[in-house]
């Protein structure tokens, strides 16, 4: 199969599920690393465009709403490769153009022949759905740009873990281009895309982690013989870092996803950076009471809407509801009031979101504090970074990802 049907099955995929799961991906293994890269590149950019390519391309279409899905499907990559990759026209329409029923094929060719000569301008800020806009306008005012700039793509992020940061680096220069994060000490970005899942990964020298991620870590600060949870700790790579930092620490791992334990469990070997324990609770429905007091140190990092994750994940996008982020904020607040009681006093608890909204981020913590009084939000990094802490909390984007910790002492 062909690079641009591949990219129709797997785009097709994501519009039908609402995710780009890994399996689907494993469709363009049969392709050289040059195709898999375009075919990567097409898909996701076609979906973070999707709204505005839709807009776009019924400008051109005579019955726009008796042009057929797969029909659509094809002119949105088509018309992506054209107007935003800049992909020639002689080289794509008629691939484009090939891939229909021969009774489509004048309109396919058509349509694309007018995009091409037509340079429409297809801009990001239409593709979200105008409440989104709205909101993100709302909250993050002037950095709304510098969101929208950072959700056009994704460089790729990786932490050493068994070996220096410089060996590490000269392990992989042979596959992508690596330069040392600014803040986190152990990061690597690397702007070149290619397989890194290498012999030094399978050894555990290095997970994958974006740097806002790593810096989760820095607020922590798990040190010796204290005893620490991830309480919704997913694929164990925040655990994993804090028991490389602090191997003397007793770190307990949470999530109450099977799947997701199961995939930290072979991380957790492949590293081999063992939890103390490793429990699936429920922090919104199980008892948890039996731990009171128990912890020196908790993250709290919660499931959320996940908008700063866009550049990576445009497959956010289709499955984003207008309450989302409220929904979710709710249930934020309810897992720190859950985890609080298990802290003990004078402990920290962190709370950490990939997001943006206000509501999932200030909004939480500024509603927890407010019922409570023996909590007090301090500067996550202690003044390392010069991020500029609000009092609640501090929202990474302007340094690196939409990701936002906060650090609250039980006082
Ligand atoms: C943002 S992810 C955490 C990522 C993780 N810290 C890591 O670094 O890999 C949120 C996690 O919370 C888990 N989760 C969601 N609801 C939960 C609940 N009620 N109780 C426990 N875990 C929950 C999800 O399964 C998911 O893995």
């Amino acid at each position: 199969m062909k690079a641009r049907n591949i990219a129709l099955k797997i785009f097709e995929h994501g519009i039908e599920n609402g995710f780009l799961t890994k399996d689907v991906w494993e469709l363009t293994d049969v392709l050289d690393k040059r195709d898999r890269d375009f075919v990567r590149k097409l898909v996701y950019g076609t979906l973070r465009f999707n709204k505005s390519l839709d807009k776009t391309i019924d400008s051109f279409l005579r019955k726009p709403n008796k042009t057929p899905k797969r029909v659509r499907n094809l002119l949105k990559l088509g018309a992506y490769e054209i107007l935003l990759l800049r992909v020639p026209e002689y080289a794509s329409v008629n691939e484009y153009t090939e891939m229909v029923p021969y009774k489509f094929k004048g309109l396919v060719n058509a349509v694309l022949r007018s995009l091409a000569k037509s340079k429409e301008n297809v801009s990001l800020n239409q593709s979200l759905p105008l409440w989104l806009y709205k909101t993100l306008k709302r909250d993050l005012r002037d950095d709304l740009d510098i969101y929208l700039k950072k959700s056009l793509g994704h460089e790729l992020s990786i932490r050493a873990v068994k070996v220096e940061r410089e060996k590490l680096k000269t392990e992989v220069s042979n596959l992508v281009n690596c330069k040392e994060m600014i803040y986190s000490p152990w990061g690597l970005t690397c702007s070149k895309g290619q397989n890194l899942k290498n012999a030094a990964f399978e050894r555990g020298d290095f997970t994958f982690q974006d740097e806002s991620s790593q810096l989760v870590a820095v607020a922590v600060d798990p040190k010796k013989d204290e005893k620490i949870l991830d309480a919704c700790g997913g694929v164990g790579t925040k655990a994993s870092h804090f028991i490389q930092i602090s191997p003397n620490s007793n770190v307990f791992y949470n999530d109450l996803n099977d799947k997701k334990r199961n995939i930290a469990t072979s991380n957790f070997k492949r590293m081999g950076l063992f939890p103390t324990e490793m429990w699936n609770f429920d922090l919104l429905k199980d008892d948890i009471s039996h731990l009171r007091l128990s912890f020196d140190k908790v993250l709290l990092d919660a499931p959320c809407s996940a908008l700063g994750t866009l550049g990576k994940h445009p497959d956010v996008l289709l499955r984003i509801k207008q309450d989302d982020a409220e929904k979710k904020s709710n249930l934020q607040l309810e897992m720190l009031e859950n985890v609080w009681g298990i802290l003990k006093d004078g402990g920290t608890l962190t709370y950490s979101v990939c997001t943006v909204t206000k509501s999932e981020t200030d909004g939480v913590i500024s509603n927890f504090l407010k019922r409570h009084k023996d909590a007090k939000c301090v500067d996550p990094f202690s003044g390392k970074y010069e991020f500029g802490f609000n009092g609640f909390g501090i929202q990474l984007l302007k340094y690196m990802e939409g990701f936002y910790i906060s650090k609250i002492v039980k006082v």
